[in-house]
């Protein structure tokens, strides 16, 4: 990957990183530290934070100041962290990995993990609260987005169906729509919110959306293509866990996963056409296909 792609992505994770440190570590003189103890060692554990780098990115190429979408940035990673706290709880996935480190109620036990996502996802409110948009009047638009995303017709609802199908093998578009929720929709609202923050256009948000749409197949394909090929050491998570699940490549085989990766990663690639200044978006989109991490 060239160099200029490597510095941006520096620059807007060191960028993450702070900011999401500096959230919880003010409240460390509350006498609910230890809420603050389990919430900052998920989040705070070198995710790839991919969906900051697409908020800030996507408000980059809408003509805005990058930093202006920090506030989204982090609400977004906010969700996304205690979706996967809930996500490897016994009653759910029963993971003993995440982040290259125990799960969440490994270490801290399954009430405080519970809470500690509880309070993420109330957080993530008033961070994106938080942001100075350059149309005010956005922020409903914004929050309406979040939330969406993340709830019952998004992120939610993708993980009910999930848990809802294992007693029986989907026909591909059961399998599509539970990944458009589960993972699809916090991608969208990270490339959505971008553009919000940079106060874009309506055809803007259009193309983001569409290109998140596009995308989100293409990373969750990948995901479950690397629960077979990948390792432990590379995923930082437990991998061939999902055998037996309503997977992608036990709907297409894993073979046929690599060329559907490919067709959404182009299908996502067109609808940047909108912006004229797509390159590092084109080089991210490229670099999930053959991710291992
Ligand atoms: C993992 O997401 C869960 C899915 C939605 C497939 P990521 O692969 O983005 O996980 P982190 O944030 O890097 O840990
Ligand atoms: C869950 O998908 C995505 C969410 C956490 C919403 P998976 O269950 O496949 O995610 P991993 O593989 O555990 O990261
Ligand atoms: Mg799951
Ligand atoms: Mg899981
Ligand atoms: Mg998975």
């Amino acid at each position: 990957m060239n160099p200029a792609y490597e510095a941006r992505t520096q620059e807007y994770r060191a960028f993450i990183e702070d900011y999401l440190a500096n959230w919880y570590a003010r409240m460390h003189t509350q006498p609910q530290k230890p809420l603050f103890d389990a919430v900052e060692y998920s989040l705070l554990a070198g995710g790839k934070r991919l969906r900051p780098i697409m908020a800030f990115e996507f408000c980059r190429m809408c003509g805005g100041d990058w930093k202006q979408a920090a506030p989204f940035a982090a609400a977004i990673e906010m969700v996304h962290t205690y979706s996967l706290i809930h996500d490897d709880l016994p009653c759910m996935d029963n993971d003993d990995f995440r982040r290259g480190r125990p799960t969440n109620h490994k270490v801290y036990g399954e009430a405080m993990a519970v809470l500690a996502g509880d309070a993420l996802l109330t957080d993530a409110f008033a961070a994106a609260s938080s942001a100075r948009l350059p149309r005010p009047e956005d922020m409903a638009t914004a929050i309406g987005v979040l939330s969406e995303c993340a709830g019952s017709l998004g992120m939610v609802g993708g993980q009910v169906l999930d848990i809802l199908s294992e007693e029986r093998v989907l026909s591909e578009q059961e399998v599509i729509d539970i990944q458009t929720r589960k993972t699809g929709a916090l991608i969208r609202a990270a490339c959505v919110l971008g553009v919000i923050a940079a106060g874009g256009s309506e055809a803007q948000t259009a193309a983001a959306a569409q290109f998140a749409d596009a995308l989100g197949m293409a990373f969750q394909i990948r995901d479950d293509m690397l629960d077979v090929i990948g390792t432990q050491a590379e995923m930082g998570k437990g991998v061939g866990a999902d055998q037996g699940k309503n997977t992608f490549v036990r709907l297409y085989g894993l073979e046929a996963c690599g060329q559907w990766v490919r067709k959404y990663t182009d299908i996502a690639l067109n609808r940047l056409d909108t912006f004229p200044d797509s390159e590092y978006m084109r080089d991210l989109s490229q670099s999930l296909t053959t991710r291992r991490t």
